[in-house]
C-alpha cells in the first residue's frame, strides 16, 4: 500500500513521510523542493530513501498534479494534504500568492482525488481556525479568523467539508499549532523562532521583534507527526476535525530560560514586546486522546529542547 503527501519535504510532512515509510509504506512525496532533495538535510529520510517517490510538482499545477495521481491511483490509501505557506510576517507580503497556494492548493487536491475516486484525505490544518478565542479551544469553537493565514486555513478545512458532505468523500483536518524540533534549523526560520531555539544552533545576538508577551502550546514535530499518523490510518473517525498540539501552554520567555539551562550559558537574545501572533491558546487535545489515543510524549518542553539540541549538533553545518 501506498500514501502520497503533498508537501512531504517539509518539517511537518517529512516527519509524517518517515513514520509511514518506517512501517513499510510505499510513500509518494509531492514537493515543490523534491529537485534538491540532497541539499535539505533531512537525515532521517536518508534512512527510508528506499521507500520513498519524490515528485517535483507545484501543487498549483493542476494538470500536472492530476498526471501524478492518476500514475499513483492504485494501490494508494489516500492523500495527506501539508503543502501550505506558513503562518507568521512573510505571509501578509504576498497574500495573493500565499492565500492560492493555501486554499486553492486544497481545492486542487480534494477535486482531484474526487475525480479518481481517491475518499480519503488528511488535511494538514491549524489551530489559527481559532484565532483568538481564549483556550482551551475545543473543535467546537467557531472559526474566527485573525490573518490571512487562518483565513485560508479555514478555506481549505470547509472546502473538505463540503467535498465530504456532497461527494461522500472522507477528509479530516488535523488543527496542529506550534511545531519545533528535528529537521528545520531556527536559522531558516523567522526571529522570534531564532530568539527562542536559535541558541540551541549557536545562534547568538538575535532581536525578535515580538514574541515576548505570549504563551502558546509548542509542539515537538513527532508528537504533530504521529497525531497526524494516528489520524490517517484509523479506519473510521465520528469527528471531522482534531486538535493536535503538545496540549501545554509554555511561556516564550520560559523557552528563552530552558535553552540557556540546557546550554549552561545564557545567549544574547531579546523577543520584542507583545505577542508573535494573534492566537489563543492551549488546543484541547482531549478529543484526538479519546478518539484516536494520541498521547503527546514531550509535554515537558525541556525534553523535547534536548531532542531537538541532539539533532541540531548532529547535523551541524
Ligand atoms: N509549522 C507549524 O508550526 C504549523 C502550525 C500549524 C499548522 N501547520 C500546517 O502544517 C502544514 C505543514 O507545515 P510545515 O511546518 O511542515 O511547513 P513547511 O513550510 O515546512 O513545509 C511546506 C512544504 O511545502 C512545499 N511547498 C510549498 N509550496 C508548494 C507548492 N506550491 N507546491 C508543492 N510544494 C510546495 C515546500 O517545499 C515545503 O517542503 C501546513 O499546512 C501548515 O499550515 C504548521
Amino acid at each position: 500500500m501506498s500514501v502520497l503527501i503533498t508537501g512531504g519535504l517539509g518539517h511537518v510532512g517529512s516527519w509524517v513521510a518517515y513514520h509511514l515509510a518506517k512501517q513499510g509504506k510505499q510513500v509518494i512525496i509531492c514537493d515543490m523542493a523534491a529537485n534538491h532533495f540532497e541539499r535539505l538535510g533531512l537525515d532521517y529520510l536518508e534512512d527510508v530513501r528506499d521507500m520513498l517517490v519524490l515528485e517535483s510538482i507545484d501543487v498549483l499545477d493542476y494538470h500536472s498534479m492530476f498526471e501524478l495521481l492518476l500514475r499513483h491511483r492504485d494501490g494508494l490509501e489516500g492523500v495527506i494534504h501539508g503543502v501550505s505557506v506558513i503562518a507568521g510576517p512573510y505571509f501578509q507580503q504576498h497574500p495573493y500568492k500565499h492565500i492560492s497556494i493555501n486554499a486553492n492548493g486544497t481545492l486542487n487536491v480534494l477535486e482531484i482525488c474526487r475525480i479518481l475516486g481517491i475518499e480519503k484525505v488528511v488535511n494538514m490544518s491549524s489551530g489559527a481556525v481559532y484565532g483568538d478565542a481564549p483556550g482551551p479551544q475545543s473543535e467546537a469553537t467557531p472559526y474566527n479568523a485573525t490573518d490571512l493565514y487562518g483565513a485560508s486555513k479555514i478555506a481549505g478545512e470547509l472546502y473538505g467539508q463540503q467535498y465530504s458532505d456532497t461527494f461522500g468523500m472522507d477528509v479530516r483536518n488535523a488543527r496542529l499549532f506550534f511545531v519545533y524540533g528535528p529537521g528545520k534549523r531556527p536559522s531558516h526560520m523567522h526571529k522570534v523562532y531564532q530568539a527562542m531555539f536559535g541558541p540551541l544552533e549557536g545562534l547568538d545576538n538575535i532581536q525578535a521583534p515580538n514574541g515576548s508577551e505570549q504563551a502558546l502550546d509548542w509542539t515537538h514535530v513527532h508528537d504533530t507527526a504521529t497525531g497526524i499518523v494516528k489520524l490517517f490510518e484509523k479506519e473510521s473517525v465520528k469527528h471531522r476535525n482534531f486538535n493536535i498540539s503538545s496540549g501545554v501552554l509554555i511561556d516564550h520567555l520560559k523557552i528563552v530560560e530552558h535553552v540557556a539551562d540546557i546550554l549552561g550559558e545564557r545567549h544574547n537574545v531579546q523577543l520584542g514586546p507583545g505577542p508573535f501572533v494573534v492566537r489563543g491558546a492551549p488546543l484541547d487535545i482531549s478529543l484526538a486522546q479519546q478518539e484516536l489515543g494520541f498521547v503527546p510524549k514531550y509535554t515537558d518542553i525541556r525534553e523535547g529542547l534536548q531532542d531537538y539540541w541532539q539533532w541540531l549538533k548532529a547535523n551541524a553545518g
